[in-house]
């Protein structure tokens, strides 16, 4: 059974996949279940920084990973923020050299959550959402 925006991978293939409508079925790729990505935090913020960040400049919110690495090899391949009843969401996609940075365009609220996807260490969660969900949150 899926969950609505949860994040599953194809360890043979690597094709990312997320849920827009919640099934009774077990998602396959490639002959194999694929699997779901769970959600990381970091509340030391020691050494490599993974934890997505709200930022006002001039009265708007940004959310940014900065402080990760942005190469070929390792870089953060999008940002997604959506409100806490998953009714809207915005995700952005990032290259490598790309500062991983987005426009929050949830601008009235500040009831919306944040992750974003490492190519290497995958799925990970803004301490707002650790804090609303006692850490076992799972989307
Ligand atoms: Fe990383």
């Amino acid at each position: 059974m899926t969950v609505k925006l949860q994040i599953y991978k194809c360890e043979i293939c690597g094709n990312l996949v997320q849920v827009f409508q919640e099934g009774d079925g077990n998602l396959v790729c490639c002959g194999q279940e694929m699997k779901l990505m769970g959600i990381q935090y970091d509340t030391t913020e020691i050494g490599e920084k993974h934890t997505p960040k709200v930022e006002i400049k001039e009265g708007k919110k940004f959310v940014n990973v900065i402080g990760h690495p942005m190469t070929k090899e390792h870089y953060i391949q999008f940002i997604e923020t959506f409100t806490i009843d998953k009714k809207e969401l915005h995700l952005k996609f990032f290259n490598p050299d790309e500062i991983p940075e987005m426009k929050a365009f949830i601008n009235d609220s500040d009831d919306f959550n944040s992750i974003e996807y490492c190519n290497i260490h995958h799925l990970w969660g803004d301490n707002i959402m650790l804090e609303n969900e006692k850490g076992d949150y799972s989307i």
